[in-house]
């Protein structure tokens, strides 16, 4: 047992490889095990938000995009259905419809009944169940259409199947997930975006709005206690997959928003003073400490096209519902 909060000497998280049991290379593992250790080593304790998504997880994004408090998805879907038309026109030519991240079937199935006539369909996510799953629910609905799923990881480099160099691209990223990226990374991610679709790309992004706490903050803390859950499972997954012995009864969900960065954060609070052990290293943890777990940031409409540019796109258009909750922008390149 290492002693209290003592430095980790930890692998370099991009090179740390685990063998499963089959003798396969399990780097997801290692890489929950580095993010984790060294993240609630460091002050302010934080562990990366993509951790959220195991299966459990995952089931409980879907509760929370059908929640009542949960505007986003309803209202991108809503953009869709209502603007389908304008923006097919907008798009212009046939294009091979390239998604990042693995996104909701249902939004995607209807940008391509609007679109017409799409090419190929390539969706790009690092779980290969996700990746698969959506491809099935799709293949159903647009019969003919050639889907064609990349596993990688979409922050990072990576080569699109050759039909994609025979026409031109629009890449759909939805969900305001680039709000879940600091603006420096969703700057690195638009212009390496940019380099994947390459030049006469259009690029279609979800993006969440600035807007009133009354609406902000319950979309973030549900009555129902899903957003809590789903925060939370974050920690029954360390104690599931790292040996942890959170007790999750001594641990709250709490969401704020932060003015100055234009972002909510989320956070897993502990409620008393508690030792934790999580693959044989103990945390201490003080009344009121927190672990930081997820940044969702908002922008207003202009503050998104400055950072589109900064990525190396051109805005082009638009689309906003008429609440002011959600923004649906077509760049260009
Ligand atoms: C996936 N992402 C865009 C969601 C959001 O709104 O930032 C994740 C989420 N976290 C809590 N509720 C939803």
């Amino acid at each position: 047992m290492t002693e209290l909060d003592e430095p980790l000497d930890l692998p370099d998280g991009s090179e740390a490889l685990a063998v499963k049991s089959d003798g396969q290379i399990d780097s997801s593992h290692e890489d929950l095990r580095v993010a984790v250790l060294t993240g609630l080593a460091r002050r302010p304790r934080s562990i990366p938000c993509r951790f959220f998504y195991d299966a459990v997880g995952a089931e409980l994004f879907e509760q929370i995009t059908r929640l009542e408090e949960y505007y986003p998805t309803r209202t991108e879907t809503a953009l869709l259905e209502t603007y389908g038309a304008d923006i097919a026109e907008s798009v212009g030519l046939p294009r091979v419809l390239v998604e990042f991240g693995s996104g909701s079937s249902r939004k995607t199935s209807l940008l391509i009944d609007a679109l017409g006539e799409v090419p190929a369909y390539i969706p790009i996510d690092i779980s290969a169940e996700s990746l698969q799953s959506a491809a099935a629910w799709l293949s159903a609905r647009h019969v003919g259409l050639p889907i064609l799923p990349l596993i990688a990881d979409f922050t990072k480099t990576c080569t699109l199947p050759k039909i994609a160099e025979r026409h031109a691209r629009l890449g759909y990223f939805s969900g305001s997930t680039i709000g879940n990226l600091t603006h420096e990374e969703a700057k690195i991610f638009l212009a390496s975006a940019a380099r994947l679709l390459g030049k006469g790309s259009a690029f279609l992004i979800g993006v969440d709005l600035k807007k009133d706490l009354s609406i902000l903050l319950p979309a973030y803390d549900d009555g129902a206690g899903v957003t809590a859950a789903f925060n939370l499972n974050l920690l029954e997954r360390i104690n599931r997959e790292l040996d942890g012995d959170f007790e999750l009864k001594r641990f709250a969900h709490e969401a704020i928003y932060n003015d100055r960065a234009g972002r909510i954060e989320i956070y897993i609070v502990s409620l008393a003073n508690q030792v934790v052990h999580v693959d044989g290293h103990a945390f201490a943890f003080a009344k009121g400490e927190r672990i930081h777990t997820e940044n969702s940031h908002k922008y207003t409409v202009a503050e998104f096209q400055a950072l589109a540019h900064s990525g190396g796109w051109s805005p082009a258009k638009v689309w906003v519902d008429p609440a002011n909750l959600f923004s649906l922008h077509l760049l260009r390149l």
